[in-house]
């Protein structure tokens, strides 16, 4: 049996087509959707994630102010910034791209984000709203994954999950949204014990590791006809690379991602549906 390639590109462009003409209507009623990225230091892969998020954003008409910062800025020019941000009407949304470097205080400059204009949905009371299932901003990986099972129709409910992440960017934002809809939910890291004792069992795998010395996902470690959802880049043999090898996996699961092409995209076409939801949102604000 050879399952499913569950393709991002087709999914996120779908995405992207909608918030297209979402912009559209903005831009009829003067408002003028715009996000503003913060990317600090030169992380290799952080510079190329800001681009492509960039570059999508003038995709579907969506405009972005560019704040790309020295990796020896302080917390407090950081904090500034932030402000200037969250006070400037013309900005709707707000990204400020992770990692940051080991001065600054993530949590601190994450919380220091207008709630409105957190287009991650990162910081503590849109993570709060996403638990209790209140939330307008949803975290972009979390909520592109869900957005994959919606496409390709794969039913959640009394499902077992089990996911090998426990992040605050995935793990956690994931297990609630799973969790609404119905879902059975196992969170897995690198501490648990039989890891492949869990994964075999699931309906469904998610997995973020990121590092193929520590965590390949194998064939022999998924049951006949299982999901499997590969959120990881990595590098492996010179390749981008998720997890796990898709060309094995597929041949036993009944859908997988291959990465790149799955997961990847949907973060960036997610960022540009909660930059057009926080552009709404201002509506309410007034001039
Ligand atoms: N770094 C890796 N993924 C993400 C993401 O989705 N948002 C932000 N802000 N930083 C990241």
């Amino acid at each position: 049996m050879t399952g499913t390639k569950i393709d991002g590109l087709e999914v996120a462009q779908a995405v992207k087509e909608r918030v297209k003409k979402a912009v559209e209507e903005l831009k009829a009623q003067g408002i003028n959707p715009c996000l503003a990225t913060v990317l600090v230091g030169d992380n290799q892969a952080s510079v190329t994630y800001v681009k492509n998020k960039q570059k999508a954003c003038a995709e579907v008409g969506i405009a972005t102010k560019d704040h790309h910062m020295p990796a020896s800025i302080s917390q407090k020019e950081l904090n500034d910034l932030v402000d200037s941000l969250n006070n400037d009407r013309s900005v709707h949304g707000i990204l400020v791209q992770l990692p940051l470097p080991d001065q600054i205080n993530e949590f601190e400059t994450i919380s220091r984000i207008s709630p409105i204009k957190d287009v991650d949905g990162l910081t503590p009371y849109n993570a709060g709203l996403l638990a209790m299932g209140k939330a307008a901003l949803k975290a972009c990986t979390p909520s592109g994954i869900m957005e994959l099972f919606d496409y390709y129709k794969i039913e959640l409910a009394g499902k077992n999950v089990v996911m090998v992440n426990r992040s605050n960017l995935i793990g956690k934002p994931l297990y609630h949204l799973l969790l609404e809809k119905n879902a059975t939910v196992t969170t897995c890291h690198s501490k648990t014990k039989n890891l492949a004792e869990f994964t075999k069992a699931a309906d469904i795998v998610i997995t973020a590791v990121g590092d193929r010395t520590k965590f390949t996902l194998k064939q022999d470690m998924i049951k006949n006809g299982a999901v499997v959802i590969d959120v990881a880049i990595t590098r492996h043999d010179g390749k981008l690379a998720g997890d796990c090898d898709y060309e094995d996996i597929i041949k036993k699961a009944s859908f997988a991602t291959p990465v790149p092409g799955g997961v990847g995209p949907m973060t960036v076409a997610m960022l540009l549906k909660n930059t057009v939801t926080a552009a709404s949102l201002s509506k309410g604000l007034g001039k």
